[in-house]
């Protein structure tokens, strides 16, 4: 008797263990298709855009601004100071690249202050300029580069704030002069591999 309960109890577990190994097929299929590019690209850039408001804020506002303990310098090594919110951007964008060698991402501008930050493909053009004209909608566009396709999405970089425009108008290096509170100053670009 309890030799054959246990046979009937494997062969139950053996129905249950493979629904769930086909359920999760299907789940997994169901994530595949439901995740596209753009919205991978989204989602990356609500974390990117988070972390630099929160090095913003929780830094750069805090400890600048209200503390007063320390400078935000672009100089920040030889000034052993706070490193700008674009230099916190590239660094983090910098070792990513490092880590994947396929994904990336950017801010870029048509008027960079750093030469590192211009456009370099035409997809890159474009879609500074189109987040410049449509600021409220993502830019997106398949472009292939060397052998390989890539989904390239650009996002629209608001002069939220004075220090904004001031900096940038000033900065020795700016190509313009004239930027003015609440323009599009550039555009936060998201590559990832198709194939
Ligand atoms: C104190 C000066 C300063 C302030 C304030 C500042 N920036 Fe910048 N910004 C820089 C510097 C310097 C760079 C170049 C960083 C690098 O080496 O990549 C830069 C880079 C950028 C870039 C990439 C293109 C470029 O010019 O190289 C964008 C876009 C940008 N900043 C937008 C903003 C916005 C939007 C704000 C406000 C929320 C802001 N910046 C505040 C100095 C500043």
């Amino acid at each position: 008797m309890k030799v054959i309960l246990a046979a009937v109890g494997a062969f139950l577990v053996g129905i249950v263990a493979t629904f769930l190994v086909i359920g999760g097929g299907n789940n997994s299929e169901t994530a595949q298709s439901f995740i596209t590019p753009n919205k991978m690209a989204d989602a990356v850039h609500v974390v990117i855009e988070a972390d630099r408001t929160a090095y913003s804020k929780n830094i750069v506002n805090r400890l600048v601004n209200e503390e007063k303990v320390i400078k935000a310098t672009e100089h920040w090594k030889e000034d052993k100071s706070l490193l700008l919110p674009a230099q916190m951007f590239r660094a983090g964008s910098e070792l990513a690249q490092k880590n994947s060698s396929d994904f990336s991402y950017a801010l870029l501008s048509l008027w960079p202050i750093n030469k590192q930050n211009k456009a370099k493909t035409p997809a890159e053009r474009e879609g500074l300029q189109a987040v410049i004209d449509h600021p409220n909608e993502p830019f997106y566009k398949e472009e292939t580069l060397g052998k390989k396709r890539y989904f390239t999405a650009v996002y629209a970089d608001v002069g939220v704030a004075p220090a904004c425009i001031t900096c940038h108008n000033e900065h020795k290096d700016s190509p313009r002069k004239d930027f003015e509170l609440g323009e599009i100053m550039g555009g936060v670009v998201i590559r990832i591999p198709l194939n």
